[in-house]
């Protein structure tokens, strides 16, 4: 390529037959100079600006006012607290191949009538699993009637630590966006996921917060690991092909980013209404050039969230460093972590976590949850919204009361210690650290 472009300009050197050209271009450049500087000093008017006369583009207060963004920025609730009501959930639970049945789990754990859910199985499961989770969900009288369960049609590839993950999200939180008005907080499980808490207990300890908190756990990229993972080119085959292939990895290497600084953490979140509007509207065009930039990353869901979000002034300070999960590692920590059994129950009830991941599929300790910590018997963790009958196997759910009625039990005292550590003045103290 290189090679062809030099003996193509060597060849018009030794022709000569620039000269020409370039001296017609010189000429009429200094006549273009001339007649610029005469027609400025003879203008009859002299004293007028410039038609062209740049208002010098800074973010500071004076120019504010001025551009339309500002205007678009008056519109976010930044207090939190315009609205009184309880609060809304939105959940994306997202699975693979053979994942459908632990989705549907997870799904009526964390069920809600107040809350918005949409299902995602990825393009390695067989179109016949999408159907069967999808017929599930349609046979389920309380998600017919109450009609905030979605499965999403359009199924993605997804690869595991590429942008492809990122994008999915992405679409997800769109449709939330669109098809409901009324949600607070965006919150993404996995089909290995569950909950240590009822939906009960988590509204009414979150009606308590202000509405512009983020939960997503960040730490700068700094030393080797900089230079490691933000120098790095990598490519996501699942952007271009139809089957599932592994990223590649290029031999080039790029400069670390400028314009903005790298964060990385969990890819598990909890995020706001008003900082999701701002990343999929874009408006703004931070959000954007992260994104695209993040497309040669690696493991763009451990970063794009956390780099936006510690790269915006106004979101700078919501970001509490939390991904509201219980996870076990090894140490060492490995690449992924240690599946969650019997053992691990203490430690995760002592934690205060919300949720925990991971768990085998059918693992017993999930019935010990469900049992002990969400009172799950039938399809359902119950809440306050259950007013039917429990005698015997009769399922109280499937008569609903007020659905902004909650029942607060232990799990909701367990997370409002977790919540109090977290918003101290010492850990937000923390909040999207700059090493230098
Ligand atoms: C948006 O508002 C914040 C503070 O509320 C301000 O610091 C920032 O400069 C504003 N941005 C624009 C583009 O006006
Ligand atoms: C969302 O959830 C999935 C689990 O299926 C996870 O792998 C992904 O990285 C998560 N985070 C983001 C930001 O997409
Ligand atoms: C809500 O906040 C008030 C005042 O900050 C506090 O007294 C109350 O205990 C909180 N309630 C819950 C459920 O956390
Ligand atoms: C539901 O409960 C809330 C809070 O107790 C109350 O304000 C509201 O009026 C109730 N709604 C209905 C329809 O009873």
């Amino acid at each position: 390529m290189r090679k062809n472009g030099n003996s193509h300009s060597g060849r018009v050197f030794s022709d000569r037959r620039w000269i020409l050209p370039f001296f017609a271009s010189l000429l009429v450049l200094i006549t273009l100079l001339l007649s610029a500087v005469f027609g400025l000093f003879s203008s009859p008017n002299g004293g007028d600006p410039l038609p062209f006369d740049v208002i010098p583009f800074t973010r500071s207060e004076d120019s504010s006012g001025y551009f339309v963004e500002s205007d678009l920025n008056r519109s976010f609730d930044t207090t939190g607290f315009s609205k009184m009501e309880s609060p809304r959930l939105a959940y994306l639970i997202s699975g693979t191949k053979g994942d459908s049945q632990r989705m549907m789990r997870v799904l009526q754990a964390v069920y809600h009538p107040r809350n918005q859910y949409i299902l995602h199985l990825d393009l390695e499961a067989p179109p016949r699993e999408r159907l069967d989770l999808t017929l599930s969900v349609k046979a389920d009288q309380t998600f017919r009637e109450v009609e905030n369960v979605r499965v999403m049609a359009q199924s993605n590839l997804v690869t595991y630590k590429g942008p492809t993950m990122i994008a999915c999200t992405l679409q997800a939180i769109a449709i939330l966006l669109k098809e409901s008005s009324e949600w607070d907080w965006f919150i993404n499980l996995s089909a290995s996921d569950y909950p240590l808490v009822t939906q009960d207990d988590l509204l009414h300890v979150f009606s308590n917060l202000s509405r512009n908190l983020n939960f997503i756990e960040h730490t700068q990229i700094a030393g080797w690991k900089l230079n490691q993972r933000g120098k790095s080119i990598i490519i996501d085959p699942g952007l271009y092909l139809s089957k599932k292939a592994d990223i590649a990895w290029t031999t080039q290497r790029r400069s670390l980013p400028t314009s903005f600084k790298l964060f990385t953490g969990s890819a598990w979140v909890m995020l706001t209404r008003s900082f999701l509007e701002y990343c999929i509207w874009g408006w703004d065009n931070l959000p954007r050039t992260i994104l695209m930039y993040y497309t040669n990353f690696i493991s763009s869901p451990e970063g794009y969230f956390h780099t936006v979000v510690c790269n915006t002034e106004e979101f700078r300070n919501t970001a509490i460093s939390h991904d509201l999960h219980y996870i076990a590692w090894d140490t060492p920590p490995k690449q992924h972590p240690l599946s969650l059994s019997m053992k691990d129950f203490d430690k995760m009830v002592k934690s205060g976590a919300p949720f925990a991941r991971k768990f085998a599929k059918e693992d017993p300790v999930l019935d010990k949850i469900d049992k002990e910590l969400l009172g799950r018997k039938n399809r359902f963790a119950p809440g306050a919204w259950c007013i039917g009958s429990s005698d015997g196997e009769a399922d109280p759910c499937s008569l609903r009361g007020n659905d902004s009625v909650f029942r607060s039990g232990p799990g909701a005292e367990r997370l409002q210690v977790l919540l109090q550590q977290l918003l101290s003045e010492d850990f937000r103290s923390k909040q999207c650290p700059s090493k230098r």
